[in-house]
Formats: C-alpha cells, structure tokens, sequence
C-alpha cells in the first residue's frame, strides 16, 4: 500500500526541468496555426530595447546630423572612446585618424584623414551615422560597437582632430611644435629559415 501511494504521489511531481513550455520554433496545437512561437502585438518593446531617445540613437536633430553630444563627454568618455576607436576604427583610420592604417597599408581603400578641413568641420551626429549605417567602401559597427560607445568614439575624434590642429598657447610649455612624428617600430629581425608570422611548435 505505501509503495503504491509514494509512487502515485511521484507521478504527480512537476519538476522545473520538466515544466510544460513551448521550446522555440517547435509545433504547439494550441494555436490554430500549428506554430508553437507567437509574432509579438504591434509595439511590443523587448527589455532593455526601448529607444526613447531619438537623437542618442539616429544622431539626427530635424533630419540633419546634429552637433551635440547626447550625453557630456567626460574623462571617462573620452577614454572609453579612445579605446573602443583603437580596436574599431584605428586598423583602417590610424590611431592619429590619418587614415592610414594597416589594412589601408595592406590595400584596402584609403579612408579621408580627419584633420581634412571638411571633416573637422563635420557636425559629430556625421561621425555617428557614418558608424552607424556605414560609408560608401566602410561596413557599419552598429552591431560591434553600441550607440552609447559610438558617441564616445566621434567625442575621442574630436579630441584626435584638436590634438593635430591645437594651438601654440595651449600646447605645454617645453613641448615642440609640431609634435615630433612618433617612429613606427621597425619590423623585427627573424632567425634564418623561420617562417614569418608562424610560431615554432613546441615539442
Ligand atoms: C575596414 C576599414 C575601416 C574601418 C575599420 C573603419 N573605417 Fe571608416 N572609412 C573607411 C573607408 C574606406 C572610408 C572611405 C569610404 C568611401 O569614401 O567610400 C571611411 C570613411 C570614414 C569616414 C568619413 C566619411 C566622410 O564623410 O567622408 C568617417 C567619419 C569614418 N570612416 C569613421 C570611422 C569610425 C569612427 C570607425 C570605427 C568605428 C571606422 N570608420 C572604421 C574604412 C574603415
């Protein structure tokens, strides 16, 4: 008798790993279509994705790019930016954004240099966009880089630009002018026979 009771009671355990649910994609008949996932009502908003923002994320004011930032462009912004511009956009552009980078050393089309005239006086929403939605030969990095990080990087321009075309008083004291050009490091010598670029096998 007990052992018929204790494995009825079993049956009726529910664990959590064995809730019923509707795995992804798979058949459901409680819907009439057969189809176990729903199309989300018009206007649903998943968590987290709610871009109430406009400028912050178009970089557009009335349909022109707009030349604020969305955010004040701190210390830590800036720094933010630097690093996000030297792993995204300095292979290409350079880390001085004359647009010289390897892969433009390597053949790839090269970019403008931002100390041209035309792009120092380009509003800052024309850096988002062109992160954003890419330019010309350029791929956009809207899915590498996010739209807060993308204001950090056209803020890390401006401040590249000014460093190329800042003037004498506020240069320190003691600091030549023009800045003396920092020397690429010299292609290191290998030891005869070793292939470039493949590391020995280690026994
Ligand atoms: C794979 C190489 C590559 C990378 C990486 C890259 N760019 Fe570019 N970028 C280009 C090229 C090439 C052009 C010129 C495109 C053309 O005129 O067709 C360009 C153009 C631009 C321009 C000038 C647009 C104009 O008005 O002329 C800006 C600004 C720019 N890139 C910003 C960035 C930023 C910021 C990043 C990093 C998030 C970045 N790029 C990453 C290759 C690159």
């Amino acid at each position: 008798m007990a052992i018929v009771a204790t494995a009825m009671l079993s049956a009726c355990r529910n664990d959590m790993h064995v809730q019923p649910k509707i795995l992804p994609l798979s058949h459901s008949d409680f819907f009439q279509d057969g189809r176990g996932s729903r199309t989300p009502p018009p206007g649903t908003i998943a968590r987290g994705q709610l871009r109430d923002d406009t400028y912050l994320y178009t970089g557009m004011m009335s349909g022109k790019p707009g030349n604020v930032m969305p955010f004040p462009a701190t210390r830590e912004v800036l720094e933010r930016g630097r690093e996000r511009f030297d792993i995204y956009c300095a292979p290409c552009h350079s880390r001085l954004g004359d647009g010289n980078g390897m892969i433009v050393q390597r053949g790839f089309r090269r970019p403008p240099s931002f100390h041209e005239p035309r792009l120092r006086q380009a509003p800052l929403g024309h850096f988002y966009d062109v992160m954003t939605n890419g330019f010309g030969a350029m791929p956009d990095y809207a899915a590498q880089v996010n739209a807060q990080d993308r204001w950090a990087i056209a803020a890390y321009i401006r401040a590249l630009q000014f460093s190329q075309n800042a003037p004498a008083n506020v240069v320190p004291a003691g600091q030549p002018m023009p800045s003396p050009t920092v020397q690429a490091p010299s292609t290191p010598t290998l030891p005869p026979g070793a292939a470039p670029g493949v590391p020995e096998r280690k026994k």
